[in-house]
């Protein structure tokens, strides 16, 4: 369900009902400054803990609690270092420890203000917290505000791989306000173009067809652009989540382009901004189904078209063998044999015989698809 309320656009998800309530998802552009009213409309808590980055502590992190004491709420401000490195168990427990320190009980709830690692880390602190409290989301990078806030996976990487401990954990509202996005460094505006990019190659031509015709209004930041942007790939990614919040079927297709893109991640030791990783994922996957018969020819062509025209990368410097090697911890992962999200054409994903969403692949056509797409590195 969509609709408009006081100019902005509110998108409903249904969670598992066992689990959790639907939420709204928010999204315009000044929809910060009515964070208080969303928040205690959503979350009413004794006390709120805004978990947010060291590099936004002194920006978006000191107004969003600026709002919310105007309210005469009670907030305490947990900064952290964000990078993709520390999105540990080491962080979760000394976020945690923070919070028992401070003495906030189990009617405290947490608001992560950041992008996507921020969301992953303060949705398990809230997930496992007094066994649960409520989060809210206010996404602040383009992939957070269209992907990673939306679905109620939370969750840290180990050394065995990326988000292998989590939970999932629904937020109470998410607020996304593309106005923020005026200070997110260039790459990180691509890096979530790629998951809308996402979004439209599995579920929707119109929408990467959209896509490709504003591009150029997309890369320049225009804000009516962006507000269409992140409100329809959030409707689309709650159509899919909505209809299997935990993943025991079609969800998996969000896994497009991912299986490579974890690979990849880790392989660079979680240097490469996730999205650029997804990017050169969802053509390298593209170009599997295609080998595999499975995918339209002309598919992997269309997507890395559209990937040029946003700037975000096709190719990567890639050593297979060591690439395979990074899928075998893949969760996706069942008998070793990695498994993929595939496309049967631009719009629309293909399930397997059985009628799985993700398909097994033996390891050796993987390893020629990987040879064949490596290319001179486009990382940037
Ligand atoms: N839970 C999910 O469903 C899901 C989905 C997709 C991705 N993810 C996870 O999200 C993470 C990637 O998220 P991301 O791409 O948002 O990266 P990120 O959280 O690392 O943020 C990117 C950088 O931008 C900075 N930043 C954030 N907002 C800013 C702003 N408004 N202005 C200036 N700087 C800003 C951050 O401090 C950081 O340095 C990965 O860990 C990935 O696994 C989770
Ligand atoms: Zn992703």
């Amino acid at each position: 369900v969509t609709e408009r309320t006081s100019g902005h656009v509110r998108v409903r998800v249904d969670a598992a009902p066992a689990i959790a309530r639907g939420y709204d998802v928010i999204v315009g552009s000044g929809a910060l400054e009515e964070l208080a009213e969303h928040i205690t409309a959503a979350a009413s808590a004794a006390a709120y803990a805004v978990v947010t980055p060291h590099t936004l502590e002194d920006t978006l992190g000191a107004r969003v609690q600026r709002v919310l004491r105007d309210a005469g709420l009670h907030v305490e401000l947990l900064a952290f270092d964000d990078r993709e490195l520390t999105k540990t168990r080491e962080t979760w427990a000394a976020l945690t420890d923070r919070m028992l320190e401070l003495r906030l009980g189990r009617d405290s709830a947490i608001v992560a203000v950041g992008g996507g690692v921020t969301g992953d880390i303060a949705g398990f602190v809230a997930a496992t917290y007094m066994r649960g409290i409520p989060v809210v989301q206010v996404p602040t990078t383009l992939l957070a505000m269209i992907d990673a806030s939306v679905g109620g996976k939370t969750g840290v990487d180990t050394p065995a791989g990326k988000n292998l401990v989590g939970a999932f954990h629904s937020p109470a509202v998410v607020i996304s306000d593309p106005a923020v996005l005026g200070t997110l460094p260039e790459v990180h505006i691509r890096s979530g173009l790629a998951e809308a990019v996402k979004h439209g190659a599995i579920a929707d031509a119109g929408h990467f067809r959209w896509i490709g015709e504003h591009a150029a209004d997309l890369l320049s930041l225009d804000t009516g652009a962006l507000e269409h942007l992140v409100g329809h790939s959030v409707r689309l990614k709650a159509d899919v989540v909505s209809a299997d919040p935990l993943e025991s079927g079609r969800r998996a297709i969000l896994n497009f382009g991912h299986t490579v893109a974890h690979a990849l991640e880790r392989f660079t030791g979680y240097t490469t901004p996730h999205g650029l990783a997804v990017a050169i994922g969802m053509h390298v996957e593209a170009v599997l189904g295609e080998t595999l018969g499975i995918t339209d020819v002309g598919t992997a062509d269309e997507i890395a078209a559209l990937l040029r025209r946003l700037k975000l990368p096709v190719h990567a410097r890639l050593d297979a063998d060591a690439l395979l090697d990074a899928m075998s911890v893949d969760k996706k992962a069942r008998d070793s044999r990695p498994r993929f999200a595939l496309l049967r054409r631009t719009g629309e994903c293909a399930a397997d015989g059985a009628g799985a969403w993700t398909h097994a692949v033996d390891s050796q056509t993987v390893l020629r698809v990987l040879q064949q797409a490596a290319g001179a590195s486009e990382l940037v």
